[in-house]
């Protein structure tokens, strides 16, 4: 597949959200971001699962809940009724990662396992084929506008081979600190899923950085 583009609200203006969200989809991002956050798994605070109730009446894209929250499995089903189409879940905050991954499967919604930076690939070996996509965090979650994690790149190529190797195809997304400048080299890492916040919303034209990295995902070079 070529990479998709999956633009994180987290640095739009909150305010403003469902413009945010509608101005990506019309420059042509794939899917829309919506970091969770509970002040407990991360320390930050941020949306809910009505956020994502509200994206869904006007968007046409899917919607991606990234939970960075404590016990997620007490969250599941309020983000399945929000109309969730992607939900990914921390191996971090669970205590029973296979048994929510099939729950999350079971609700027909795209189930991910994200990784944070620091936690060994290996960890999910064992749950790999059960997954609709993993989510590498190329930074520590908590906030946007960090630098990528120069070490990450190594666990994309690790996680690629895996996946080549078992015959599976499960996209490999990434999350934090993604540029324009940095993506043809993350592409060659492997890269399916690439989630940007502070490259797209925190430039003064959002839909131009998207177009630009719709090309570079398309094999274009940077403009
Ligand atoms: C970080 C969040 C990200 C964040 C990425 O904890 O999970 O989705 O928005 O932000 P950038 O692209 O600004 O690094
Ligand atoms: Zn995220």
């Amino acid at each position: 597949m070529r990479p998709f583009i999956a633009p994180s609200l987290l640095s739009a203006d909150f305010a403003r959200l469902g413009e945010a969200a509608k101005l990506a989809e019309e420059a042509g991002a794939d899917l829309i971001h919506v970091d969770i956050m509970d002040g407990h798994f991360v320390p930050s605070l941020s949306f809910g699962p009505q956020l994502i109730a509200s994206l869904k009446k006007i968007l046409k894209i899917p919607v991606w809940a990234h939970l960075m929250v404590e016990k997620p499995d007490n969250f599941i089903f309020q983000f399945y009724e929000a109309g969730t189409d992607w939900l990914s879940i921390h191996l971090e905050a669970s205590q029973h990662i296979h048994r929510e991954i099939i729950q999350i499967k079971e609700l027909k919604i795209k189930a991910g396992l994200a990784l944070n930076p620091g936690t060994p690939i290996h960890f999910m070996i064992d749950i790999l084929k059960d997954l609709d996509f993993v989510l590498l965090m190329t930074v520590d979650p908590g906030w946007g506008g960090q630098t990528l994690i120069e070490s990450t790149r190594n666990k994309i190529r690790l996680l690629k081979n895996w996946i080549k190797g078992q015959n599976l195809e499960i996209p490999v997304a990434i999350d934090g600190g993604v540029t324009v400048d940095n993506m043809a080299d993350l592409i060659k890492d492997g890269v399916d899923i690439f989630v940007a916040g502070a490259t797209i919303f925190g430039h003064e034209d959002p839909a131009a950085v998207i177009r630009q990295m719709k090309e570079i995902a398309l094999g274009g070079g940077t403009l």
